[in-house]
């Protein structure tokens, strides 16, 4: 049975456990200022074509156009700040067995408020080579000039460091990832709309090894239905309740 809007129940089922994981969406970063994707006004993809603007072939097609984009996107990213539920995942991950968080954002705002998070679609800072040579670089003001810049190594376009529509999770942080959620007691779900895989896996993953699964959302999402417990409100209002 799910219970709907239950803080208690959240709790109960938090105050249970001895491993935890949880899996966040851009929804948790929304109240530190960095728009979801798919939200109906504020989205980013309801202003742009993820097609264009987060595939190879989009880059490929206009590399100045994509580079600047994600440039913009840093910008956004760089002024903003964690907010209580990034600060109350940080602070709760010292209360059980094992906490792990594992987040589709490239925000890096679970570092910055304290969290080992793993990052399942990369790292908006990071730059990596579109050849794969190998090459990283995680300053971006210490790029080589030039829009977008080239490879030092070997020339190619230097992408940001993030998963495109149609590229492969790294196979070993998504087994990470995977083994997490099929070894926890709860998992609490964050801001995510549920819609992308395999991260939208993860829930139905950790249900069937016996998880309970708990869910915040202002809104419906798709993961409802692998929910024990949902929370209707907003990351920083409610992260913060389930931990009191
Ligand atoms: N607190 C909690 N949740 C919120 C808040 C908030 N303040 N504001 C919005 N949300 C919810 C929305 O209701 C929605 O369910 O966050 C979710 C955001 O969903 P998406 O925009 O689809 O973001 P996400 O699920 O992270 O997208 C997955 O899609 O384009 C890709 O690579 C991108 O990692 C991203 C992936």
């Amino acid at each position: 049975m799910i219970t709907i809007d239950n803080v208690n129940a959240a709790r109960q089922c938090l105050s249970r456990a001895q491993r935890v994981a949880v899996l966040t969406g851009a929804g948790v970063s929304a109240e530190s200022g960095i728009p979801t994707f798919r939200d109906a006004l504020t989205g980013l993809w309801a202003r742009f074509d993820p097609m264009k603007l987060a595939s190879e072939d989009g880059f490929r097609a206009d590399p100045p156009l994509v580079w600047r984009w994600y440039a913009w996107r840093r910008e956004l990213v760089a002024k903003a700040l964690p907010n209580a539920a990034h600060y109350a995942l940080a602070s709760a991950q010292l209360r059980f067995a094992a906490f792990d968080v594992i987040t589709q954002n490239v925000d890096g705002l679970h570092a910055l408020a304290g969290s080992a998070s793993i990052e399942l679609h990369g790292s908006i800072v990071r730059t990596t080579c579109l050849a794969r040579c190998g090459f990283v670089e995680n300053d971006p003001q210490l790029l080589p000039p030039g829009e977008p810049p080239r490879c030092p190594q070997c020339g190619d376009w230097l992408r940001p460091g993030v998963v495109w529509f149609g590229e492969m999770l790294e196979v070993a942080m998504l087994q990470h990832a995977e083994r997490i959620a099929s070894e926890c007691d709860v998992m609490l779900v964050v801001g995510t709309s549920g819609l992308v895989y395999p991260a939208a896996a993860l829930p139905a993953l950790a249900m069937r090894h016996g998880a309970k699964v708990v869910v915040v959302n202002p809104s419906e999402s798709e993961l409802d239905q692998s929910a024990t417990v949902i929370v209707r409100g907003t990351a920083a209002m409610e992260v913060p309740r389930l931990f009191e």
